[in-house]
């Protein structure tokens, strides 16, 4: 039933729009965090070997609509079935860090946010599975992710979409990912990652996530 509403809902983002901007129950005030569950499942891309920039571009659209769905959960966290879209999206990232990783010409700093991506996304998975699973609470399960996507992941997937970008001659700027509400409340400062040290030395991520 959820599903085949999520299919619909995929073909009229629009009336998706309307659906959850009048979400009775939502603790999200913002309405940029909200579009993120208007596709069912992940887009299946065929990049080629080395991506081309047309490749990164659709991988970093796919990747921008991850995020957004898991942070939709992340900003709902009671909801089921944003839990489970946030599984299914989630899976997809490692599926487009692959891809980006093939870019040729990758900056040290690309492939260095590349390899932090790589450490930090199975306990992302896992810890949205537990809560799926009832074997974690939600709240703690969601303290961990929120905790290591804010201060971690999402700087570095930044990072990386940048440095594919700059690699592949794209026009035009690449944005930052959209960080979850809970990102604002939190301090990144202690009991950071080794990654996220690195990440934290690169100014201009800092000044990106503005
Ligand atoms: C949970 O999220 C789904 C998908 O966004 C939405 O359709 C549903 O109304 C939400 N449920 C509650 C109780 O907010
Ligand atoms: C910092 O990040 C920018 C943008 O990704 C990159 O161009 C630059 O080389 C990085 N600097 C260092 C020291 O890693």
């Amino acid at each position: 039933m959820q599903l085949s509403k999520i299919l619909c809902l995929l073909f009229a983002s629009t009336a998706l729009s309307a659906a959850t901007s009048t979400r009775r129950t939502s603790t999200s005030a913002r309405a940029g965090a909200t579009p993120a569950a208007n596709a069912a499942v992940p887009k299946k891309l065929s990049p080629a070997t080395p991506p081309t920039m047309a490749d990164v571009k659709n991988s970093i659209t796919n990747w921008d609509t991850s995020v957004k769905t898991v942070n939709a959960y992340l900003n709902d966290p009671q909801n089921n079935t944003k839990l489970q879209s946030a599984i299914v999206f989630a899976k997809d990232e490692p599926v487009q860090l692959a891809t980006m990783m093939k870019v040729t010409s990758l900056s040290t700093s690309g492939q260095n946010a590349g390899k932090i991506l790589m450490g930090n996304f199975p306990s992302i998975i896992s810890n949205l599975n537990a809560v799926s699973a009832g074997s974690m609470s939600t709240n703690d399960a969601t303290a961990a992710v929120n905790f290591n996507r804010c201060c971690t992941v999402l700087p570095a997937i930044g990072m990386l979409w940048q440095a594919a970008a700059t690699a592949t001659k794209m026009q035009g700027t690449v944005g930052m990912p959209i960080l979850e509400d809970q990102c604002s409340q939190m301090s990144c400062s202690s009991g950071v990652s080794g990654g996220a040290a690195a990440v934290a030395a690169n100014g201009s991520i800092a000044a990106n996530r503005m």
